[in-house]
């Protein structure tokens, strides 16, 4: 997969892209992250990628005419409204007005060949990116931040160790958090006990159907206590196939 990233602040992402899981997937040939500069994209001498809104108000905005440019070189094509798009390649982006990430919407990117993600800045974009180049817009959260960049860097976070191969235990992804509706189960290592306070003992009884059945009732217990938001949505899922 390649992820493109347009943005003003290139720099930030190379620490996180630099480092651990992501790093190693790119080593591997798993994942090619190419960070964009959207001011490359600009014209004049002070490559200026913002204007102020019509009509007033604060804040500058992002212009159509850079990022249009930029997302188009990576697309390889112009892009007019009504125009059918490359369903290999998606356009998506950040802001708090999208859709909320969860790893449920995460895994409906892994059939594109080529996400190209527009992290802006400032109080937003024209609205004729949002309708014509932005195919998708995602939020990270019920807040906002001052760019789109820290979302990028948790939605490419979240998307690469999801793609096969790059987390080398498939099954630690397939039984963390949110996976079947559920919060993980809590964890215990070295030393069995710590000031006092003892592993359970089913945990090193060796009986892998009772630890098994252990974890389950903790996940369960678990959401239920503190995400119990996460069960209502299960059970108006389980609703909805009975219906069918
Ligand atoms: N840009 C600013 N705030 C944001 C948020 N919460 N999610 C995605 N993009 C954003």
């Amino acid at each position: 997969m390649i992820i493109d990233v347009v943005t003003i602040f290139p720099q930030m992402f190379k620490p996180i892209l630099g480092e651990s899981i992501i790093k190693r997937a790119q080593k591997k040939g798993l994942v090619k992250i190419n960070l964009v500069n959207l001011r490359e994209y600009a014209d004049g001498l002070h490559k200026k990628v913002d204007a102020s809104p019509y009509g007033g108000g604060s804040g500058m905005v992002f212009s159509c005419g850079p990022l249009f440019s930029a997302v188009e070189s990576l697309l390889g094509y112009k892009v007019y409204p009504e125009q059918k798009k490359d369903s290999k390649k998606r356009v998506i982006l950040f802001s708090p007005k999208g859709k909320l990430l969860s790893s449920k919407l995460v895994k409906k990117f892994l059939r594109y060949e080529r996400l190209i993600l527009i992290a802006p800045r400032y109080e937003g974009v024209d609205e004729r990116v949002n309708k014509y180049l932005a195919e998708e817009m995602v939020s990270i959260g019920d807040y906002v931040l001052s760019g789109g960049e820290l979302p990028g860097m948790v939605f490419i976070d979240c998307l690469v160790r999801l793609i096969p191969g790059v987390v080398s235990s498939p099954d630690s992804v397939k039984q963390e958090s949110f996976e079947n509706g559920f919060l993980d189960y809590p964890v215990y290592t070295r030393p069995r006990d710590f000031r006092g306070v003892k592993v359970p003992k089913v945990l090193i009884s060796g009986n892998h159907k009772e630890i098994d059945f252990w974890r389950r009732k903790k996940a369960e217990d678990l959401t239920k206590k503190l995400r119990p938001d996460l069960l209502e949505v299960k059970d108006r899922r389980r609703k909805n196939k009975a219906k069918l």
